[in-house]
C-alpha cells in the first residue's frame, strides 16, 4: 500500500515550514545560551548575555503565537497511513508538549525577570529597541515573598528547559525512525518544496 507521505508528498505549508525552522533554531540556540550563561561563563558575563537570552525567548513567544494562529486556521497534512496507533498518539503528545513549552518557557522567563525589585538599569528592551514593561504586581511585591516567587519561577523555567530538551530528543528520534527505518519521507513534509525549473 502506498503511504500518502510518498509521491505526492503531503507537506506543511510554506508559512508553517518557515515558522517551524525559525522557532526550532531559536529554541536550540536559547537552550545552549541559557545553560552556558548560568552554568559555564563567569557571573560578570550575565548582564551581556541575559538581554540576548530574553530577546531570543520573547521572539520564540511571538513566533509561537503566530504558529498556533496558523495551526488553528489550517489543518496539518494527514499523518502517513503507515503510522501505528501508538506512533500517532506519541507524535500528537510530543507536538502538544512542544506547544505548551514553547509558551511556558518564555512566559516563566519573563516572570523571573519581573520578580525582582524595580531597577531602571535593568529595563527589558526587546532587541534593544522596544521597551517591554515588567509584570507590575511581581515588581511591587514585598522583598521576602518576591524572592520566594522568583525562586519558584527559576525552578519551573529550569524544569521546562530540561523537558523541552527531552521532548526534542524524542522528536528527532521519531523523525529518524520514520525517515531511515520506515522509509516515510517525513522530513520532506517539513521542507520547502523545490521550484520546478
Ligand atoms: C526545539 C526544536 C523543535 C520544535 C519546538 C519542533 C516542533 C514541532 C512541532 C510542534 C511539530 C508539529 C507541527 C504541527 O502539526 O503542528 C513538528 C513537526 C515536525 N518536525 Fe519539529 N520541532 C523541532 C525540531 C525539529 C528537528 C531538529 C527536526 C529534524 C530532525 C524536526 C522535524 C520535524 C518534522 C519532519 C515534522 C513533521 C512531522 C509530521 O509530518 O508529522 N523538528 N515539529
Ligand atoms: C525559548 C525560550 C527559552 C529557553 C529555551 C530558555 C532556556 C533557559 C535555560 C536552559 C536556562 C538555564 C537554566 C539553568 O541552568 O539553571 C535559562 C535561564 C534563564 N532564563 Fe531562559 N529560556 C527561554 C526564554 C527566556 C525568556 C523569554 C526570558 C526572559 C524574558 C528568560 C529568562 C531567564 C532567566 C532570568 C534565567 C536565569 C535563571 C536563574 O537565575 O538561574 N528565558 N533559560
Amino acid at each position: 500500500m502506498t503511504s500518502p507521505s510518498k509521491n505526492p508528498i503531503d507537506r506543511y505549508s510554506r508559512t508553517a515550514v518557515i515558522l517551524h525552522w525559525w522557532i526550532a533554531a531559536f529554541i536550540v540556540g536559547n537552550l545552549a545560551l541559557g545553560f552556558v550563561m548560568i552554568r559555564i561563563v563567569p557571573l560578570a558575563m550575565r548582564p551581556i548575555l541575559m538581554p540576548v537570552h530574553a530577546w531570543i525567548g520573547l521572539t520564540v513567544l511571538l513566533l509561537t503565537v503566530a504558529r498556533i494562529g496558523w495551526r488553528l486556521s489550517h489543518s496539518a497534512p494527514p499523518t502517513p497511513y503507515s503510522y501505528k496507533t501508538w506512533e500517532r498518539g506519541l507524535a500528537r503528545a510530543v507536538h502538544a508538549l512542544f506547544y505548551i513549552l514553547m509558551l511556558a518557557l518564555p512566559i516563566t522567563g519573563y516572570l523571573i525577570l519581573s520578580a525582582n525589585p524595580p531597577n531602571p538599569a535593568w529595563r527589558l528592551m526587546f532587541w534593544g529597541i522596544i521597551h517591554v514593561p515588567y509584570f507590575e504586581p511581581l515588581q511591587a511585591m514585598e522583598p521576602v515573598s518576591q524572592k520566594i516567587v522568583h525562586g519558584r519561577f527559576v525552578f519551573v523555567h529550569l524544569i521546562g528547559a530540561f523537558t523541552i530538551l527531552i521532548t526534542l530528543i524524542l522528536h528527532i528520534a521519531g523523525v529518524v525512525k520514520h525517515q531511515l527505518l520506515d522509509g516515510d519521507d517525513i522530513l520532506a513534509r517539513m521542507m520547502l518544496k523545490k521550484r520546478a525549473d
